[in-house]
């Protein structure tokens, strides 16, 4: 038998500096594992890469927010999203971390052939330098004035409120995020990848491609229309893999030039785990192999010109055969954010539902070739009319038909007619279909076939009647009920991608123990007089109230969000007032006081009349601070008081200095209050 060609599948590695939520899902790894599972079933040798991306700006930031070490935030999430894609069915073989120590072997092992190969070119350039941070300010610890839209709280990389790409020396008046203070500038040599030298190869090797979709190409093409520049490979940050050279102190390796390298030291953990150390070369230095890398759309160019580029120049590795990048997912018509709150966070979807439901209700709706939308009535309607009326409610006809009119055994086929045969030819027919779809990358079809398998199977169940066929014509009773179990088999292994968990359910209520194989969908996979178990139900509807908490869950994040972002803005404080002398102040008399009576002033739901003994005397004075004070709270209050204020008529009543007050931001008044005992004067 020909040996299997080697088949590397990977998804991009998620920055381990948050939770996981449904954009993450739609991008990068349920259509991988739809992908690994497919293969699984036929047999091929693949193994399935992933892990956590912990180098970068991305975990820089998340820590100095949280005010923790980056190690600390790499250590929490990566914990986290291993656990959450295992919750989620994503079966990956490894699942490794870029702070490995093979990974910084392997990372600094490719950088230093490319480097004695000459590939790189230095520069000298001038970066921004914190000096109280003593070090060189990444692009986004950068801030100041946008120029093109003035907006003040511009990042060294991206303007957020006009959107535009910046580079840190654009600002106007640039400070340093980290100390707030003006940033040097002060020389710095890096290592730069010329991509423009390898341009003409690549295209070559691009050329030689097929089956890319078409939103893949298209972005790569235009990439290259362009030109490509060439990029940094190194960064002065402490936060990193070390560059390997003697004069590289204080650098590390640009996070996207090491972190593809990341599927590669993950896939040498996977094979020392294995006990094979040399394993892991079957699938990376191999001409034969197969490498797959599913990503979002952001990622294309890295994937698909940079990470190539370094493979191609190290030489001894293998190139990918597709890079079938997802486009972005919407959430309820908006743009996914998880700033703002607007996401579905994965950990809490597997707290109240089933992760199969979301792998079957995204799948139909993934942003394969354009962005798409989730929504939880969407949600709804997929579990509720497809899992549960067509696919759920056929395998439940068969099995409770089979109990009451077959004594809960496979009936044998006997003279089957041609609608029967028919169906039993449509599982073929429909399997081709589906394997067509997943070997083109185009998930969403390869589900809908599937689920058209089920809609056959009901349609058929409906036409033979098999209700009434049990009292006039038994054969033809059980040859309906024996096609359908046979349907309800094949169903088990053909959504097994998709839906793995239930179909493992399922099969044990069929009691199929044969092989789980591909290639066995369109025979007969029950025997006759296969005993089934009692049928339980394998998905039930989704009521609207439960939809309902996941829409008002979102709104409260929004909301949260929303006042979060309201206490992390920037007050803009008054000017200060022009100088005065000291004469000036001291011609004030200012006192505390403390309040003796209060009453409302009639016609006005502004003021208030106070009686404030101010040791000398007690005195009224109105003031205008009702809705900022609690009325039945106000008698022993101490505040200050301006007492030589000239007096002034209000409402008809005389009043006689005022009742300092300080305003927040917010708009609120407060007492400007003391300790000191009514009387005591200010100075
Ligand atoms: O965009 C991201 O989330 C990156 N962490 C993906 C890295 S993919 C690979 F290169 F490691
Ligand atoms: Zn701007």
């Amino acid at each position: 038998m020909q040996e299997k060609k080697p088949i590397i599948v990977t998804s991009a590695l998620p920055y381990a500096n948050g939770p996981l939520h449904l954009g993450h899902l739609a991008g990068a790894y349920l259509t991988a594992d739809f992908f690994v599972r497919y293969l699984r079933l036929k047999g091929e040798d693949v193994v399935f890469i992933c892990g956590s991306d912990e180098h970068g700006v991305p975990i820089t930031i998340a820590a100095e927010k949280e005010g923790v070490n980056p190690q600390d935030i790499v250590d929490r999430y990566h914990e986290w999203n291993k656990d959450t894609f295992e919750r989620m069915g994503i079966s990956f073989d490894y699942y490794g971390r870029t702070s490995s120590k093979i990974h910084y072997e392997t990372s600094q092992e490719i950088f230093k052939t490319l480097y004695d190969k000459g590939f790189f070119s230095t520069k000298t350039e001038e970066h921004f330098y914190d000096e109280d941070a003593q070090m060189f300010l990444p692009d986004r610890y950068v801030k100041g004035e946008c120029p093109n839209c003035s907006y003040p709280e511009a990042y060294g990389d991206q303007c957020e409120k006009c959107g535009n790409s910046l580079h840190p020396t654009d600002l106007i008046n640039p400070i340093s995020a980290l100390s707030g203070k003006a940033p040097l500038r002060k020389e710095t040599q890096h290592w730069y990848m010329p991509l423009g030298k390898a341009q003409a190869k690549l295209e070559e090797w691009l050329d030689s491609r097929e089956g890319w979709k078409s939103n893949v190409s298209g972005q790569v093409r235009s990439w290259l229309q362009e030109g490509l520049n060439d990029r940094a490979a190194t960064r002065d940050l402490t936060w990193g893999v070390p560059v390997p050279l003697e004069d590289a102190e204080g650098k590390v390796l640009y996070v996207w030039f090491e972190a593809p390298i990341g599927y590669i030291s993950a896939t040498k953990e996977w094979a020392l785990k294995r006990n094979k150390p040399e394993e892991w070369r079957k699938y990376w230095q191999n001409p034969d192999a197969k490498l797959y890398h599913f990503i979002g759309k952001d990622n294309i160019v890295f994937h698909c010109i940079m990470f190539p580029i370094i493979l191609m120049e190290h030489g001894n590795y293998v190139l990918p055969e597709n890079v079938p990048a997802n486009e972005f997912l919407n959430l309820e018509g908006k743009k996914l954010s998880t700033s703002r709150g607007w996401a579905v966070w994965l950990h809490n979807y597997v707290d109240h539902f089933e992760a199969d439901l979301l792998r079957y209700a995204l799948g139909v709706t993934l942003p394969e070739t354009k962005d798409s939308d989730f929504s939880w009535k969407d949600f709804q309607a997929r579990v509720n009319n497809e899992l549960v009326a067509v696919l759920g409610n056929f395998i439940h006809r068969t099995m409770s038909f089979t109990e009451k009119y077959a004594d809960a055994k496979v009936p044998p086929l006997s003279n089957p007619k041609d609608v029967d045969l028919a169906v039993l030819e449509a599982i073929t027919l429909q399997k081709e279909k589906v394997e067509a779809a997943f070997e083109q990358f185009k998930f969403r079809e390869a589900l809908q076939e599937s689920m058209q398998l089920a809609r056959i199977g009901n349609k058929y169940f409906s036409d033979t009647e098999p209700w009434k066929s049990k009292d006039s014509d038994i054969e033809s009773c059980h040859n309906t009920l024996h096609v359908s179990a046979q349907v309800v088999a094949a169903l088990s292994i053909l959504f097994d991608p998709i839906i793995p968990s239930s179909m493992a359910k399922l099969r044990a209520q069929i009691g199929y123990d044969g092989a789980i194989s591909w290639e066995n969908i369109g025979t007969d996979l029950l025997k006759v007089g296969q005993k089934l178990q009692k049928a339980e139900i394998l998905f039930t509807k989704i009521e609207d109230e439960q939809i309902q908490m996941e829409l008002d869950k979102l709104e409260a994040q929004l909301n949260n969000n929303a006042s979060d972002a309201e206490s992390e803005k920037t007050i803009d404080y008054p000017n200060i007032k022009d100088p005065i002398n000291f004469d000036d102040f001291m011609a004030m008399d200012l006192r505390v006081g403390i309040i003796k009576e209060v009453t409302e002033v009639p016609k006005s739901n502004k003021l208030l009349a106070f009686k404030v003994d101010i040791g000398i005397e007690t005195r009224t004075i109105v003031s205008g601070i009702k809705k900022h004070v609690q009325i039945d709270r106000l008698i022993g209050q101490k505040v200050t008081v301006i007492c030589n204020l000239a007096p002034r008529m209000i409402m008809g009543m005389e009043s006689k200095g005022m009742i300092l007050m300080a305003e927040s931001p917010d708009g609120n008044l407060h007492f400007v209050t003391s300790e000191a005992a009514e009387g005591s004067l200010l100075s």
